[in-house]
C-alpha cells in the first residue's frame, strides 16, 4: 500500500489512515532499532524546527529537540516570553513567517484552532505536541508501546481509567478506531467522553473491528491488555483539581483495580506526567507491569519517525 506523507502535518490523527499510521510505527520501531545500536545518522542536515511551546512540557520537548538536533536538524525553542502567538502581531502573520524559515514547526499550547491556522498558512508540517483537544504524537508511542508488549497483529484492548474527556482519552479513542484496538473508557458519566468525538470514531471502529466502550464500572478493565490513565486536572484546568479529586478518586488505578483485569500479564500505560497517589498508585506506576517508561523513550522514536516521514527524509 502506497504511503504519501511528505509535507503533511499531524494535527489529530483522524486525517491519517491505517496504513499511513502503520508506516509510521515501523519507521518508529527501525528508528529504535538504529538508536539502540549506537547508528548515527543525519537525515535532517539543513532543517530547521521551530518547537512553540504556550504549555510546559518535559518529554514532548525533549523527544522533538533530541530527534531533531540528533540527526543534523536545528532545532529553535520559542516559548510565550519569545514569540507572538496572537499577541501584538496576528497569528497568521507568525504563520506565515515562520513557514519562510523552517522546515516544520511543533506547536503545544491550548487551543486546537491554533494549530489549525499555524498549518494552513505557515505552509510547512505542523505537529500537534498536545493542545486541549488531542495529543497525537502521545497516541502513536502508545500504540507503538502496545505493540511492544502484545505484538501488532494480536486483538489489544486498551483501557482509559479516569478524565475521558481529555486530550489524551481522546486520541487513544482516535488511533484505536483508526488501528482495530479495542477502547474502554471508564470514567465518571460527567468525565464521558465528547459524544461528537464517539460519533466520529464509532464508523471507523466499525471498520477497523475495533470495540468502543465507555463506561463507569470499574470492572470493565477486566481482560484489558492495557490500563492506561492520566492526571485528573490536564494543564489549564488547575481551578477544577478539588472538583476533581472528588469524582475521581474511586477511579484510582491501584494494585486491586490491576488485579480486576484477570490478567498476569495485563500492562500499565501512562503518559506522564503523573500524580502519584491520585490517579495512580506509586507500587503500580513503580511496578514490575507498568511501562510508563518505554511508552516514554517511545515519544522520540515515533516522534523521529514522522518528522522522518513527513519532512521526506525517510532514505
Ligand atoms: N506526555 C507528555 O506529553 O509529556 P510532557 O508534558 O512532559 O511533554
Ligand atoms: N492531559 C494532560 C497530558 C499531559 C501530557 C494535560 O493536558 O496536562
Amino acid at each position: 500500500m502506497s504511503v504519501a506523507l511528505q509535507g503533511r502535518s499531524l494535527l489529530t490523527l483522524l486525517d491519517y489512515t491505517e496504513a499511513e499510521i502503520r508506516h509510521l510505527l515501523e519507521l518508529a520501531k527501525k528508528a529504535k532499532g538504529e538508536s539502540k545500536r549506537g547508528e548515527i545518522h543525519q537525515r535532517f542536515a539543513g532543517k530547521t524546527l521551530a518547537l512553540l511551546f504556550e504549555k510546559r512540557s518535559t518529554r514532548t520537548r525533549c523527544a522533538f529537540e533530541t530527534a531533531f538536533g540528533e540527526e543534523g536538524g536545528h532545532p529553535v525553542f520559542l516559548s510565550t516570553l519569545d514569540i507572538q502567538l496572537g499577541a501584538k502581531e496576528s497569528l497568521e502573520d507568525t504563520a506565515r513567517v515562520l513557514g519562510r524559515m523552517f522546515s516544520a514547526i511543533q506547536y503545544r499550547g491550548f487551543k486546537q484552532s491554533t494549530a489549525e491556522v499555524l498549518a494552513r498558512f505557515s505552509g510547512v508540517p505542523v505537529y500537534n505536541g498536545l493542545t486541549d483537544s488531542f495529543h497525537p504524537t502521545q497516541a502513536l508511542a502508545d500504540l507503538m508501546t502496545l505493540e511492544e508488549n502484545f505484538g501488532p497483529s494480536a486483538k489489544k484492548t486498551l483501557c482509559f481509567v479516569g478524565d475521558g474527556r481529555n486530550n489524551v482519552a481522546r486520541s487513544l479513542m482516535v488511533i484505536c478506531s483508526k488501528m482495530g484496538v479495542n477502547f474502554t473508557v471508564i470514567s465518571p458519566g460527567v468525565l464521558n467522553p465528547d459524544p461528537a468525538l464517539a460519533a466520529v470514531c464509532a464508523p471507523l471502529a466499525a471498520a477497523s473491528g475495533a470495540r468502543l466502550r465507555v463506561t463507569e464500572d470499574l470492572a470493565a478493565v477486566e481482560g484489558a491488555d492495557a490500563v492506561y490513565t492520566d492526571v485528573w486536572a490536564s494543564m489549564g484546568e488547575e481551578d477544577k483539581k478539588e472538583e476533581r479529586r472528588r469524582l475521581l478518586a474511586p477511579y484510582q488505578v491501584n494494585q486491586a483495580l490491576m488485579d480486576k483485569t484477570g490478567r498476569r500479564d495485563s500492562i500499565f500505560l501512562h503518559c506522564l506526567p503523573a500524580v502519584k497517589g491520585e490517579e495512580v498508585s506509586a507500587d503500580v506506576i513503580d511496578g514490575e507491569r507498568s511501562r510508563a517508561w518505554d511508552e516514554a523513550e517511545n515519544r522520540k522514536h515515533t516522534i523521529k519517525a514522522l518528522m522522518l516521514a513527513t519532512l521526506g527524509c525517510e532514505t
